[in-house]
């Protein structure tokens, strides 16, 4: 098991530049199955989700090179096989295999994908976009095997903006016959980054980064690289962490229209920052407001920023309240940061947060990826020296966290126990 060990409350100084969008990358990498030429994907963030993906693309035979920050995928010859449990299981971001193998063969069979335990995360409406197209599901014992005699575009109402859902239904219309519209599609910037690499292959996808999406289905796709977009919810955790502990801490290589969310809530509470055109420079603030947030798809507050932003919550003078509207189960850092001296109360999908605390060292545990990542916060700015057990979840979404903390003055390290 890996923990990480941080001495907190050390000054953040100088500038972190931020990776690839992992959950663009995980997107990404296994649409590159539906080319029938080589791609490169530039950008990459060295991430273990993304060595989960590349396991499964080696498993299925495409060659693979990847260096420090590109893949280059060459899948002409690939053999579509069951995709075995234990390795889908590592990630939610699995089932994107699922669409573009479907698209691609127009045949997959897969197991439910795996991802963090914050909720019951179904899958139901990546079924409906399949079916809708004329594919037929089958599920057994956890596994789905789906198959369709032809593809063809429809229009598909998604019930609620799901990321998954959007990004599936386009990976399978992209190759399907006509004209697929979907409806209430989610309008994170992930999707997009998709959409314009799926053109550059020769795809026909418009109005992506709205709700509705109209994609014209082409018979094939071709050579294209792409760079994966700077990553939103990394950027956002580091901003977080300048207001935490930051001394002119810069945060780099951002698009901060992509945080604006986060950005407009931080200005509300009063944090000291200046919003540069590709950079946010943040430092420590006192005497912060306390604000309300309410978690919502795109452009609204992000799910995944929730957790994070919990840490800077503690420190406002007052009651903050966070209402999580995407996941049931995304309060289990709630525990941790009380043990740390937080004042916390979950009441259904609310939380109230009591503060300014201080918080003090303790050994807690990343329950999930975003959960781990609000207790490194918390870590960063609290009183001695913390653990925080089971640090793989963290490791699944922020690269090289250590060295890029360590150069701005942290005191943090990883062991393996
Ligand atoms: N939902 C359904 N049915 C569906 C799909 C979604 O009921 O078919 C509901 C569920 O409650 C689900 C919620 O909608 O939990 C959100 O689902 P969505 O499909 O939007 O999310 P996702 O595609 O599973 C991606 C990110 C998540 C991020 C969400 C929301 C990836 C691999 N994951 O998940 O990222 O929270 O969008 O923005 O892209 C993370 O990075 O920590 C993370 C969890």
């Amino acid at each position: 098991m890996k923990q990480i060990i941080i001495e907190g409350n050390n000054y953040l100084e100088g500038t972190i530049n931020i990776s690839g969008a992992k959950n663009s990358a995980v997107a990404l990498v296994p649409a590159s199955l539906l080319s029938d030429d080589i791609v490169t994907i530039d950008n990459i963030p060295d991430i273990s989700d993304i060595d989960a993906l590349n396991e499964i693309l080696k498993y299925l035979g495409a060659k693979v090179d990847r260096n420090a920050t590109s893949m280059t995928i060459d899948s002409r010859n690939i053999n579509n096989k069951e995709i075995p449990e234990s390795i889908s299981s590592k990630l939610r971001a699995s089932y994107y295999f699922m669409s573009a193998l479907l698209g691609k063969y127009k045949h997959v069979e897969m197991y439910f994908p795996g991802g963090c335990s914050i909720g019951a995360r179904p899958i139901d409406q990546t079924l409906k976009g399949f079916r809708a197209l004329g594919a037929t599901v089958v599920e057994e014992n956890n596994k789905f095997i789906i198959d369709a005699d032809e593809l063809v575009g429809n229009n598909v109402y998604l019930d609620m903006p799901s990321v998954g859902a959007t990004i599936n239904t386009i990976l399978v219309a992209v190759r399907a016959k006509g004209k697929t519209v979907i409806e209430n599609a989610a309008k994170e910037p992930e999707i997009v980054n998709v959409a314009t690499f799926l053109n550059q292959m020769g795809a026909k996808i418009r109005g992506a980064g709205t709700s509705k999406i109209t994609i014209i289905g082409v018979e094939k796709l071709g050579k294209c690289y792409i760079e994966v977009i700077p990553d939103r919810i990394e950027a956002g955790t580091y901003i977080i962490a300048g207001a935490l502990m930051g001394k002119n801490l810069r945060i780099n290589n951002i698009i901060p229209g992509h945080v604006e969310m986060l950005l407009s809530k931080m200005k509300e509470m009063g944090v000291n920052m200046e919003i540069g055109e590709d950079y946010v420079t943040v430092s420590k603030t006192d005497n912060l407001k306390p604000v309300s947030v309410k978690t919502l798809g795109y452009p609204g507050f992000a799910t995944d920023l929730q957790q994070p932003l919990t840490t800077l919550l503690t420190q406002c003078s007052g009651v903050s309240k966070l209402e999580e509207t995407i996941y049931e189960n995304r309060f289990q850092n709630v525990e941790y940061l009380n043990l740390m001296g937080a004042d916390i109360k979950i009441n259904g999908r609310v939380i109230d947060v009591k503060g300014p605390s201080k918080l003090i060292a303790n050994t807690v545990k990343a329950t999930d990826l975003r959960a781990g990542a609000c207790l490194v916060l918390a870590a960063l700015a609290a009183e001695g020296k913390t653990t925080i057990t089971d640090a793989s979840h963290v490791l699944r979404g922020y690269e090289k966290i250590v060295e890029k903390l360590t150069a701005v003055g942290a005191k943090i390290e990883i062991e393996d126990i």
